[in-house]
């Protein structure tokens, strides 16, 4: 595996390599890297020549401080385990070079309406400032194929527009989201959550499951209320939401609808640790 810290030499490097006819793949990430990282790195290498990879932690996409001086930094064993997983260029920039015109400078992104919804609304900011990161990152590398996890699910809905409105030729790949033998979501933000906090956070993950075998026969809004008290029950300080919403569109869906395809998605606090997590209803 190769190490780049700077843009430029980055980019001549994978541009050569794209001239002689190899296919880029690229999965970027914030570190503190688990198996669902791996996950996308292991699913590029299959269909894609070279695969690259990224950490940073991207202070525009943290719309709390306290979140972003508390994110998890693991960069040795980060390290290592890209290598192992075969990952072939590693890029680790600084903020001056994913912002060479300052924080602040970035452009802003017309993404409409799913900007403003579920994570948007309780993140106000938090998707331009992943739209500033990743369009930085698509020009440096300019893969082929970008891959992202489904435990993001907006995150990968709304990079899906961004690279839409600018008209890059990118297929954006959505790997499926890896959980713990409990059920909760692989996130880096578990490495902050205590042994018994991961086992009460595992109730995210019931819930979702027990919106998908009662949603023929229960309201939309009967199943939200339920699962936001089972929470709280269990352990949980806050639910932000729990939302049965079009998996397009991420609007809710009020009543039982025909013919569209749901999604529940979860946000909850437990302690100060914010997680999120979501299922596919009708597959
Ligand atoms: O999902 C993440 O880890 C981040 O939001 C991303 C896509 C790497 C942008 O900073």
């Amino acid at each position: 595996m190769i190490l780049f810290k700077e843009a430029a030499p980055l980019s001549k490097h994978i541009s050569k390599l794209r001239d002689k006819g190899n296919s880029i793949g690229f999965a970027p990430t914030m570190g503190a890297l688990h198996s669902g990282h791996i996950s996308l790195i292991e699913k590029s290498k299959t269909i894609c020549d070279i695969t690259v990879s990224s950490i940073f932690v991207n202070p525009t996409q943290f719309n709390d401080p306290k979140d972003f001086e508390k994110y998890p930094v693991t960069i040795g064993s980060d390290i290592s385990a890209l290598e192992s997983a075969g990952c072939d260029i590693l890029f680790i920039p600084s903020v001056s070079e994913i912002y060479p015109a300052g924080i602040g400078k970035a452009p802003h992104y017309d993404l409409g309406e799913i900007e403003l919804l579920l994570e948007g609304r309780f993140r106000p900011g938090h998707f331009q400032g992943v739209c500033q990161v990743v369009h930085r990152l698509l020009d440096i590398v300019k893969p082929g194929k970008l891959f992202m996890g489904q435990k993001d699910y907006q995150q990968c809905i709304v990079v899906k527009k961004l690279v839409q409105l600018l008209n890059l030729p990118i297929d954006v790949i959505t790997v499926g989201t890896y959980r713990e033998e409990s059920g909760l979501a692989m996130s880096s933000r578990n490495l902050r959550l205590s042994k018994d906090e991961k086992l009460e956070a595992a109730a995210i993950f019931k819930m979702l499951q027990y919106i998908k075998e009662n949603r023929t026969t229960n309201p939309h809004s009967t199943l939200e209320n339920y699962a936001a008290n089972y929470l709280i029950k269990s352990g949980f300080r806050a639910v932000d939401y729990v939302s049965i919403a079009d998996a397009k569109t991420l609007q809710p869906t009020s009543a039982i609808s025909e013919g569209i395809k749901r999604v529940a998605l979860i946000a909850a606090f437990i302690g100060d640790v914010r997680l999120i997590d979501n299922l596919l209803l009708d597959e």
